[in-house]
C-alpha cells in the first residue's frame, strides 16, 4: 500500500497486513479517548480491509479511509476513517513496526560476579547507593545508574536507611509494585518458636533461590536490615549464571542434564490453606538461542521425584545423572571464592535479583544477647522488566536494544546498537573464562 501526503506524492510504503494488526491494536478513532483501550472487538472488524485513500497530513498525522469497513460501535456504518498522530507513527517506526515491544525486552549484558570481581564492584562505590538518592526524585541519575546495576549484576545496597518498619515497602515501590504472596507484601525474617518456614528459624540456611513453587515467581527480593546484633547470621550471596556457564564451559555434558532435567518444587502448609507446585530445570535456557535465562535452586523446597518411568532411579538413570550434575553444580555456588558474605548492618537494604543470585543465611546465635530482624518484600519479573523498559525509553525516547529490522523489502537486518541474546551469551561466556583463567580479561 502506498501511503500519499496532501500532494499525492507516495511518502512510504507500508505492508498491509501490518497496517491491519496494528490498527487493532491502535484503532484511535473508536478508541476511548481518555483510556487509549480499545471499545470493539477484532472479530467486528472484516478479514481483509480495503484502504478508500490514506494521506499524511502537513502536521504528519496518518489520515485512513476505509472502503469495506464497518463496526458494530460505529455510528457511521458506511465510511470509517483512522488518524493516527505523527507521535504514534513515529512510535510504530522505532517499535511495532520492527518487533520492538516491551515482550521482546532484551535485558542488558549482565556482570557475572564471584566474590573477588563483587567485592572490587563495592570498593569502587559501585553497586550501592544511599537511602535518599534511591527513593528522591530530585536525583534520577543516581537512581537510574543503581538500576541499571542491580539489571547487571542482580545484587546491590541501598544505605543510610531509617530503622522504620515500613521503609522496605517504599524502597521496592520506587521500581513499581510490590508482588504481594501468601507470606504477606512485606514479610519478617526473624527466629520464632514453631515456624512454618526455614528461614524463621536460626539454623544455617543454605543457598537458595524463593519461592521456586510460586507462579510468577518474585524476580527481585528485598531485605531491609532493622537488627543484627546476634553472633553470626551473616548473608549469602552467590551468582548462579556465573556457576552455569562454568558449568557449560567445564562441563558441558553435566551442564545439558541440569537445562532439561525438571526438578519438582512444592510448598504445603500444614494448614492445608497453601499448596503449589512447580518444576523447573536446574538452569534454564531459551531453547532457541541458548541464552541462560537463570537458575532454580531451592532444595528445602524440592518435592519428591515422582516419575517412575523406567531408568529413572537405576545407577546411570535420569535421576542419577542429575544427582551428579547438581552436586558440581552446588559445590560452585557455594565454594568460598565464588560466594559473597557479608553482615547486614541495620540501615542497609540489600535488593537482588531472584532469577539469578542466590541467598543464604549462616546460623545465629539466639536467647541470649543480641537480635535480628530484617524485613522483606517482592517485586515481580513483569513490573521490573516494565521498570527497566521505561527507563531506556525515558533515557533517549526509544529502547537502547533493537532486535531485528524487516525492512520493506522484506530483508531482515540489525539494527546498529542491538545487543542479542547471541552477542549477549558470547559476551558473557568470556567473562566467565576469563574469571576461570581461560581467557584474558
Ligand atoms: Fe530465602
Amino acid at each position: 500500500m502506498s501511503v500519499s501526503s496532501g500532494s499525492g506524492v507516495p511518502v512510504q510504503s507500508l505492508d498491509p497486513s501490518s497496517v491491519v494488526d496494528d490498527r487493532d491494536y491502535h484503532y484511535n478513532v473508536s478508541d476511548e479517548e481518555h483510556s487509549g483501550q480499545k471499545n470493539f472487538s477484532t472479530v467486528d472488524l472484516p478479514v481483509t480491509p480495503q484502504v478508500r485513500s490514506a494521506k499524511l497530513t502537513d502536521d504528519g498525522s496518518l489520515s485512513v479511509i476505509w472502503k469495506n469497513e464497518t463496526t458494530t460501535t460505529s455510528e457511521d456504518q458506511s465510511i470509517h476513517s483512522s488518524v493516527w498522530p505523527a507521535a504514534t507513527l513515529d512510535y510504530w517506526a522505532d517499535n511495532i513496526l520492527t518487533g520492538e515491544r516491551l515482550s521482546n525486552f532484551t535485558p542488558a549484558k549482565r556482570t557475572l560476579w564471584n566474590r573477588a570481581k563483587y567485592n572490587a564492584l563495592l570498593s569502587h562505590g559501585i553497586c550501592r547507593i544511599t537511602h535518599a538518592d534511591w527513593t528522591s526524585s530530585s536525583n534520577p541519575a543516581a537512581f537510574e545508574r543503581a538500576l541499571d546495576q542491580l539489571s547487571k549484576t542482580g545484587l546491590i545496597f541501598v544505605t543510610d536507611v531509617p530503622n522504620k518498619e515500613d521503609e522496605v515497602e517504599r524502597i521496592g515501590q520506587r521500581i513499581g509494585m510490590l508482588q504481594h504472596t501468601f507470606y504477606g507484601t512485606t514479610w519478617d525474617v526473624k527466629s520464632k518458636p514453631r515456624a512454618e518456614n526455614v528461614a524463621y528459624t536460626s539454623q544455617f540456611l543454605g543457598l537458595h533461590q524463593d519461592l521456586m513453587y510460586h507462579e510468577p515467581i518474585p524476580r527481585l527480593q528485598l531485605l531491609h536490615c532493622l537488627a543484627n546484633s546476634c553472633e553470626g547470621g551473616e548473608s549469602l550471596f552467590s551468582d548462579g549464571v556465573r556457576a552455569a556457564y562454568a558449568m557449560q564451559i567445564e562441563h558441558p555434558e553435566l551442564y545439558n542434564v541440569l537445562t532439561w532435567f525438571s526438578v519438582p518444587f512444592h510448598y504445603r502448609s500444614k494448614d492445608g490453606q497453601h499448596h503449589y507446585e512447580a518444576q523447573w530445570p536446574t538452569i534454564e535456557i531459551d531453547r532457541k538461542t541458548k541464552y541462560i535465562k537463570g537458575t532454580h535452586w531451592a532444595p528445602p523446597f524440592q518435592a519428591p521425584f515422582r516419575m517412575p518411568f523406567p531408568g529413572l532411579v537405576e545407577k546411570g538413570g535420569f535421576l542419577a545423572k542429575w544427582k551428579e550434575a547438581a552436586a558440581v553444580f552446588h559445590a560452585m555456588l557455594a565454594s568460598p571464592e565464588n560466594m559473597v558474605k557479608v553482615k547486614l548492618k541495620p540501615g542497609e537494604c540489600i535488593i537482588f535479583d531472584n532469577s539469578r543470585v542466590l541467598h543464604g543465611r549462616n546460623e545465629f546465635k539466639t536467647g541470649g544477647e543480641g537480635d535480628r530482624w530484617l524485613k522483606g518484600t517482592y517485586v515481580s519479573p513483569q513490573v521490573f522488566t516494565a521498570r527497566q523498559y521505561r527507563m531506556q525509553m525515558e533515557e533517549d525516547g526509544r529502547p537502547k536494544r533493537r532486535i531485528r529490522l524487516r525492512g520493506m523489502d522484506g530483508k531482515v537486518t540489525i539494527g546498529g546498537d542491538q545487543n542479542d541474546t547471541t552477542r549477549l551469551l558470547k559476551s558473557e561466556r568470556s567473562q566467565v573464562k576469563a574469571m576461570l583463567g581461560l581467557l584474558e580479561d
